[in-house]
């Protein structure tokens, strides 16, 4: 089981020079086992930290972050995280560079080529296998580290606002092949954005959170009577509705963030 818990959970950033920020407080959020939670609040809100404590990329100092019941104590395999930086190895291929989580699983080697191969495929990368990232368009490096995320088949992923540097062509094709990729194998998802539109688009509930310090301000439940998809839900009355009242919670806490800045 994959579900996660935070606990009224704080985080202060102390730099070394300055005074310190405090960026989360009184965190309180449940993620089903299977569920795509899209965090969504304005910039500097503290999303990315908030994924960063339970990536367990640093240390939960108050409150508490559970997955499966058990608390979070470092990075782990079965949190995979894609951040909006495609942070590939330029130096290795796009086969290479999907292969390097599975050697470092342990993987043995017939295995992990085939398992490569077949993540290559997923995100439609077949013949770009001994490409290098530089030889690649935003979008198809986008779905190499998603594929190399993947493969490791994490139960858990984590994406920072994964399409945040794509045109918005791309973007929606990236929004396809994940809703695909998440039908195909379904996982729990906190999917960070700032981006109304794609988190009701890929959601199944949106957590808006409040101008700095960070709070779960409301969580908006997101389904639909209406059997549309794609390029028809977009032109629903239901889905107009939901961004309507999702884009006048996040302007709220935009406009505070703004009158709060220092
Ligand atoms: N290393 C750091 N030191 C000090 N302040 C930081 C650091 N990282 C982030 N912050 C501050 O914490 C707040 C939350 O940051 P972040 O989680 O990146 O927000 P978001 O991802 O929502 O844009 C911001 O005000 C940011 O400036
Ligand atoms: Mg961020």
């Amino acid at each position: 089981m994959a579900g996660i818990s935070f606990r009224e959970v704080r985080h202060t950033y102390r730099p070394p020079r300055g005074k310190p920020v405090l960026a989360l407080e009184g965190v309180s959020l449940d993620v089903k086992d299977r569920e795509f939670l899209a965090l969504l609040g304005p910039s500097g809100c503290g999303k990315s930290t908030l994924l960063y404590l339970l990536g367990g990329f640093i240390p939960v100092e108050s409150g508490a972050i559970t997955v499966g019941g058990r608390p979070v104590e470092g990075p782990s395999p079965d949190r995979g995280i894609v951040f909006q930086h495609f942070a590939l190895f330029p130096w290795k291929t796009v086969r290479e560079n999907i292969l390097y989580g599975l050697e470092k699983q342990g993987m043995p080697k017939p295995g992990r080529e085939k398992r490569a191969q077949e993540f290559v495929e997923l995100v439609h990368l077949k013949g770009f296998e001994d490409s290098y990232p530089s030889q690649l368009s935003g979008g198809m490096r986008q779905r190499v580290a998603i594929a190399r995320t993947l493969a490791v088949e994490p139960e858990i992923l984590l994406m920072d606002e994964p399409f945040g540097a794509l045109d918005a062509q791309t973007r929606a094709l990236m929004h396809e092949e994940l809703r695909a990729i998440m039908r195909r194998a379904p996982k729990t998802v906190v999917f960070v954005t700032h981006d109304v539109r794609e988190a009701v688009y890929l959601a199944d509930r949106v957590a808006v959170m409040s101008a700095r310090p960070g709070r779960i301000k409301e969580i908006v439940d997101i389904k639909f009577t209406s059997n549309a998809r794609g390029e028809e839900l977009l032109q629903t009355r239901e889905f107009a509705d939901k961004i309507d009242h999702l884009w006048k919670l996040v302007r709220d806490e935009a406009i505070r963030a703004q009158g709060t800045r220092e």
